[in-house]
């Protein structure tokens, strides 16, 4: 079962495990279609119109089923229905408001991101103890739940000596974003509940992804979404859209903020085979999912180069860093499990950029008209944001209604907003 399947990894890694195991539900709310619109963004490739219709191009080229079922992960009684129905072997779990700046807007942002994150996970995991107690949990976090630490990254914990006492705990999280801290307390609710009911889970923290192409992306109603304004893009995918709106690569700061990435052919790969070698029986595994290290001035000066040699002309500009975040620091992680699992990554960032440019080039008319959103519009320190965010409506009525003050979203409610969501996601066909 994969939940967030009509997303970028999502949709990919719906079209490699049904080629390879012939049974996949897809799940999602397509909320990111709506939420990209909302900063004026658009997915830089077509995407197909609903997950309905992506499963059933799908189905014509492979003869492959995808099951779609759409619905809100917020909403625990769908879920525990989800679970209840399907008592699915593994339960990928992608589906969540996935961009930093986005929950840097305003006060409604941020108690979106961890009010749909936090209760999604947590719905999960109830509906698992409930009805699938031995399920594989895949749940994916990010490394960026560790922040950048002056000490080495452990995959998951440490052993630690204080004041003459030992103990392994886990690596400590401070994340840079209220997006991350939602990452952060879904890895404490999994190990937790783990801890209280054994269940079986691994926690991914993935490096940044970059790319737009898997192998079953055979015709263009298999694409996937490919984001490249500055809320919901990232870096390189980014990088290669400023290339050809304007040749200005926008290098935040110093340009020297490290990261780990991964290209999606690689990010789906690791998934498969965490899914193939699950976590033991009452085992909390966390894996460090990454190839390379790179600084962002690296990356630029990566696909300035290849850019060229595609005939286009580029220079770097630098802008004031948005975030808040150091500027320069110690990065270093352990990432061993993977590997000794059998993950080899293909180290192609360089074949995977020339791909990305040539798409962006390719369908520059889907998003050429909206190239004003590559320029950043969301600041961490200032926070006075609000233009950033052109239709507040939806967010507005569904945090003021269901989450302030101590009364809970109504069932009835729940579903007007779900059928809104879902005719909204199909009209505008992102
Ligand atoms: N893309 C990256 O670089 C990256 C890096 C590290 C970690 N991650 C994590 O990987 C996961 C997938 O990321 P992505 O880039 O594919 O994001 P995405 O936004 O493209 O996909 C997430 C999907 O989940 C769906 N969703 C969100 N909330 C939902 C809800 N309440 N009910 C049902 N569906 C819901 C969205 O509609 C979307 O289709 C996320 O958890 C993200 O935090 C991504």
């Amino acid at each position: 079962m994969i939940l967030g399947a009509d997303g970028y990894i999502g949709w990919p890694l719906s079209m490699k495990m049904a080629n390879q195991y012939g049974e996949v539900v897809a799940v999602d709310n397509y909320v990111t279609r709506k939420l990209v619109a909302d900063v004026g963004g658009i997915s830089a490739m077509p995407i197909g119109k609903d997950l309905k219709k992506r499963s059933e191009s799908f189905e014509k080229e492979f003869h492959k089923k995808i099951e779609v079922v759409e619905g809100d992960l917020r909403n625990p009684n769908f879920v525990e229905a989800l679970i209840r129905k399907y008592k699915p072997e593994t339960i990928i779990h992608l589906a969540q408001q996935r961009s930093a700046p986005y929950s840097q807007v305003t006060a409604q942002h941020a108690l979106y991101t961890e009010t749909n994150n936090v209760a999604s996970n947590l719905n999960i995991l109830f509906a698992m103890k409930k009805h699938k107690p031995n399920a594989h949990l895949l749940k994916m976090g990010t490394m960026g739940e560790y922040g950048t630490p002056n000490l080495r990254i452990e995959e998951g914990f440490m052993e630690v000596e204080y004041m003459g006492r030992r103990d392994k705990i886990m690596v400590p999280r401070m994340g840079g974003s209220w997006y991350h801290l939602s990452k952060i307390f879904d890895s404490y609710n999994v190990a937790y509940a783990n801890r209280i009911w054994g269940i079986r889970a691994t926690d991914v923290m993935q490096g940044v992804v970059y790319g737009n192409r898997t192998e079953e992306m055979v015709n263009e109603d298999l694409l996937t979404r490919l984001d490249i304004d500055s809320v919901w893009g990232t870096v390189i995918n980014k990088y290669c859209a400023q290339l050809i709106a304007n040749g200005k690569l926008l290098i935040y700061g110093k340009g020297l903020m490290t990261r780990g990435f991964l290209s999606l052919q690689d990010s789906i790969n690791a998934l498969t085979i965490l899914t193939e070698k699950p976590a033991a029986e009452g085992e909390y595994r966390v894996v460090n999912q990454l190839d390379k290290i790179y600084n962002t001035v690296e990356l630029a000066e990566k696909v300035k180069k290849i850019g060229e040699e595609l005939g286009f002309k580029a220079e770097m500009e630098p802008v004031e860093d948005p975030r808040v975040e150091a500027q320069q620091h110690f990065y270093e992680i352990v990432h061993e499990k993977l590997p000794a699992l059998g993950f080899s990554p293909k180290h192609n960032v360089d074949g995977q950029i020339r791909d990305i440019i040539n798409d962006l080039d390719k369908y520059r008319k889907v998003w050429i008209r909206k190239k004003a959103v590559i320029a950043p519009s969301v600041y961490w320190k200032s926070g006075d944001n609000r233009s950033a965010s052109k239709k507040l409506k939806w967010l507005e009525r569904y945090t003021a209604k269901g989450y302030t003050g101590d009364h809970a979203l109504g069932e009835k409610e729940e579903q007007t907003i779900m059928a809104q969501e879902s005719t909204a996601g199909r009209s505008d066909g992102q």
